[in-house]
């Protein structure tokens, strides 16, 4: 049974209790908060781009490679084996159930969400009549460029759905989606404007039009739930690191009848029931899914750190942890606000709905590079991190007209503490450098 950490109230006596999250609690579970980073205190405003590991999810892991011996059952058969594949079998049970999927044969690990929507694009069954695949402006170059390598070949047409300010035009999105289209693949939450995207709308729209989607959850399911089935996507994409789980081991969600029609991305060992010679060639008995997509000796241990990310995950009281998060946006944009010199990216309404804020330069002397430095350096109590670039969603940042942006994104564990001392480092650097 997955173990709450606690809620606890604004007003012990009052009745009905308003639940607040127990962001101190949740902060003890990571060992690097209690440390230090280059002798300082660590400000973690960088969960987009990976989350903080909890100290359970280090344990996992060196128990899994302390104790463990022996490849997963699919090769070795004896003892050892079956209880490694066993450790494998029961990541993937905690991520069905994670994303509500109807069985756990409709998980296939991959290295990433970088693997995964490369998986879906360069093995789709595209048929003669559907060789179109539309993509937005909002989506991170994992998801872009697979299908811009394929229209590149001349293997679909790429269709790019506009998201003037960030936030995705429907509009734009129920004409582009027409009876040609194979595929839509969309993020449901911008690493670069911040807010979520309406993807249960896009999936009705593509549903009318008998077209598929892909929906990449990367930064999504850090501070929200997901409901694979409700959803009614066809592929759903998420790394275990943006969760707080290893790096190199990420899921692909997918209806088990689209997952067996996917051809192969790759092929290798564990795939095959069997291989006989035959002609001059081979006839080969290929499983079903997800052994047919998972070629080689899978991350084992990576299985057993997603399994034990998602058991803290899960026990995050969801609608307070929203609201935590939402507060927190909402405190970080409202101090941006008041800086003339910077534009926040994405509208002012949608941002409470993510986890991140990003802003650009408006006044020459501001420096992304720059400012990221003098955060780790100028105060010599605390390390600050955040992300400054175009954050693989270079796309978005030339529509919006930004060379390059300051991301600060916030975990479960991120505190109101931080982003003030994120905005009084910011008003020292104006100070400094747009005099
Ligand atoms: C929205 C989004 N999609 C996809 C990815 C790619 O994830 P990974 O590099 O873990 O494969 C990222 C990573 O930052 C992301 O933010």
């Amino acid at each position: 049974m997955a173990r709450h950490l606690p809620i606890h109230s604004a007003c012990g006596g009052c009745s009905p209790l308003k639940p607040a999250f127990d962001v101190e609690a949740l902060r003890r579970e990571y060992p690097v908060l209690s440390g230090k980073t280059e002798g300082k205190s660590l400000v973690y405003l960088d969960s987009a781009c990976t989350a903080l590991k909890s100290g359970r999810v280090a344990e996992r892991l060196a128990e899994f490679y302390r104790e463990s011996a022996g490849c997963g059952g699919r090769r070795s058969t004896h003892l050892l084996s079956q209880r490694t594949e066993a450790v494998l079998e029961e990541g993937r049970r905690a991520a069905a159930e994670f994303l509500g999927a109807s069985s756990p044969e409709e998980i296939v690990f991959t290295s990433g969400t970088t693997e995964a929507v490369n998986l879906v694009a360069r093995s789709f069954p595209y048929g003669e009549g559907r060789r179109e695949a539309v993509v937005t402006e909002l989506e991170h170059n994992s998801v872009l460029l697979p299908f811009h390598d394929l229209a590149e070949k001349g293997e679909l047409e790429l269709r790019i759905c506009p998201a003037p300010e960030g936030r995705l035009d429907l509009d734009a999105m129920e004409k582009l989606i027409t009876d040609r289209t194979a595929l839509v693949a969309l993020t449901r939450a911008s690493n670069a404007a911040g807010g979520v995207t309406p993807a249960e709308q896009v999936c009705a729209l593509a549903r009318r039009r008998g077209a598929c989607v892909l929906v990449d959850d990367a930064q999504y399911l850090a501070t929200h739930r997901e409901d694979a089935q409700a959803l009614d996507a066809d592929f759903i994409a998420f790394s275990a690191h943006k969760l707080g789980g290893p790096f190199g081991v990420g899921v692909l969600y997918g209806k088990k009848h689209l997952l067996n029609r996917l051809g192969r991305f790759k092929s290798g060992g564990g795939t095959v029931r069997s291989v006989e010679p035959s002609g001059q060639g081979l006839s080969v008995a290929w499983l079903d899914a997800p052994a047919r997509l998972e070629a080689g000796v899978p991350d084992f241990g990576g299985a057993a750190g997603l399994a034990e990310a998602l058991k803290l995950r899960v026990s995050l009281p969801q609608d307070a942890l929203r609201e935590h998060v939402a507060g927190l946006v909402r405190r970080l944009a409202g101090g941006l606000a008041k800086h003339p010199e910077l534009r926040v990216l994405g509208r002012a309404e949608d941002l409470e709905q993510g986890a991140l804020v990003s802003f650009a330069p408006v006044h020459p002397g501001f420096s992304p590079a720059d400012f990221g430095l003098f955060l780790n350096h100028e105060d010599p109590e605390r390390f600050i991190a955040v992300r400054v670039g175009e954050h693989c969603a270079h796309l978005l940042h030339r529509r919006l007209g930004v060379e390059a942006s300051v991301r600060v994104s916030f975990g479960p564990y991120s505190t109101q503490e931080e982003a003030d001392l994120f905005l009084d480092a910011l008003g020292a650097y104006l100070r400094e450098a747009c005099r």
